[in-house]
């Protein structure tokens, strides 16, 4: 009996430790790794989606950044846009969805717990942005560095948008310069290259050009200057060089990540829109398609995965079988991804022969759900091992 009083307490330990087991899985959030081949980035902060529901009919417009970063399927978040800069005395704006502004709040949960990176795009269609000249830009470098680092209040990006991250800074810079003006972007880039090497983090430079190559607005900054990630918009470009056509022009970007970047290791992504509205023309509704020119293009060097326009219209997006367009271009890129979600595996064998059909929107805590049931089912997994080992002992030890 006192054996059996033992072997009591150990099943409470192993209670408790079981418990434990099953809150790690809710923290299974893999760490980044920028030289991986099935990053997936999506823009956020423009809320494409606003006023759409899903198919609970709850409002996407109630979704916080956490809510995004909280997605397996994700990997960077860029945050869009700086949308004015330098601006008056080097006051640069960030002009954020109404929505969007009210939580960015999250950078640091998305940081910490969901491990994910968080650029900030300077640029975007909407704005008043660019320098006069090089000295300007790479002043104004310095500032954006201090900003980053918050360490001067007087620069907190005021008025009707103030900086909105507290007290956290963010995992690098995006450009997405459409304005047509090139002037200083190189410098600017050179700038915050300097300034990054002054701290320990790792922060990561990137560029959006869209794909007709050479960009006539980014070129001297992708040729110049060493970029992390180049998310090129394979969309709006309907006959020079989208994905979806016959000029599709990969193998001009691969030719340029292979001899002409400045960073060897410059990682391409292949820019994607996440919905039928997220632009004029590019976006691929059939799966085998999108099946195809991701893995032949994956199969390239340099690849480092698929950029999406935007977040939102990307949860808002998705198939017959409920999954947001973002959870499949994932399992296309990343087959742990795939088996993590094993039953949706199941549906997705057949890839190849899934027709989708843009209707309306996605479960929005559905992903939790799965997600909670497989903790309850890992508990009770282990108390019953638990238990079956107790009276394994004490029938064990009695009949000694
Ligand atoms: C990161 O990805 C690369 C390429 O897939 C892989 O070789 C490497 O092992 C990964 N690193 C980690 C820490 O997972
Ligand atoms: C969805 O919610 C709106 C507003 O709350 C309501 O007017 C509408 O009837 C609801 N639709 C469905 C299908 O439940
Ligand atoms: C840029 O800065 C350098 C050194 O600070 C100065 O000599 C030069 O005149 C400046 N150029 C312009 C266009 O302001
Ligand atoms: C940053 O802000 C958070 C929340 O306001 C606070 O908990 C934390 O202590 C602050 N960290 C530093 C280094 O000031």
């Amino acid at each position: 009996m006192n054996y059996c009083f033992i072997i009591l307490n150990l099943l409470i330990l192993s209670i408790h430790l079981s418990f434990a087991d099953s809150q790690l899985i809710n923290s299974d959030y893999q760490q980044f790794n920028s030289t991986s081949n099935s990053n997936v980035a999506v823009y956020w902060g423009q809320h494409s989606a606003a006023y759409s529901t899903d198919v609970y009919n709850n409002s996407i417009d109630t979704r916080s950044l956490s809510f995004y970063c909280s997605q397996q399927s994700i990997d960077i978040i860029i945050l869009s846009f700086i949308s004015n800069f330098p601006g008056t005395n080097y006051n640069p704006k960030i002009k954020l969805s109404s929505f969007e502004y009210s939580n960015t709040n999250d950078i640091r949960t998305c940081q910490q717990k969901f491990n994910k990176k968080i650029l900030l795009s300077l640029g975007g269609e909407a704005g008043t942005y660019g320098f006069k000249d090089e000295n300007e830009s790479e002043e104004f470098g310095d500032i954006l560095w201090k900003i980053n680092k918050n360490k001067i209040s007087s620069y907190q990006l005021q008025n009707k948008y103030p900086r909105p991250f507290g007290n956290v800074s963010i995992d690098g810079f995006d450009f997405d310069i459409e304005n047509g003006q090139s002037t200083g972007y190189a410098s600017l880039a050179n700038s915050l290259r300097k300034n990054f090497k002054t701290s320990k983090k790792k922060y990561y430079l990137s560029a959006a050009p869209e794909c007709p190559y050479p960009d006539n607005v980014l070129q001297e900054l992708i040729e110049k200057t060493e970029l992390d990630f180049i998310f090129i918009q394979f969309y709006n470009n309907i006959q020079n060089c989208n994905a979806d056509t016959k000029k599709f022009n990969w193998d001009t970007w691969l030719e340029y990540a292979k001899t002409i970047s400045p960073n060897k290791d410059v990682k391409l992504f292949l820019g994607l829109p996440a919905s039928l509205d997220s632009a004029s023309n590019g976006y691929i509704n059939d799966y085998s398609l999108l099946y195809k020119v991701i893995t032949d293009s994956q199969a390239s060097e340099h690849f480092g995965g698929v950029m999406l326009w935007e977040a939102s219209d990307g949860f808002m997006n998705h198939d017959m079988n409920k999954e947001p367009y973002i959870n499949v271009v994932k399992s296309i890129l990343d087959e742990n991804f795939r088996m993590k979600r094993k039953l949706w595996a199941m549906q997705t064998e057949f890839i190849m022969d899934i027709r989708t059909i843009n209707q309306p929107p996605v479960p929005n805590s559905a992903l939790f759900k799965s997600r909670n049931i497989y903790n309850y089912i890992t508990f009770y997994q282990n108390c019953l091992l638990v238990i079956f080992m107790y009276l394994f002992f004490c029938i064990g030890f009695s009949l000694l």
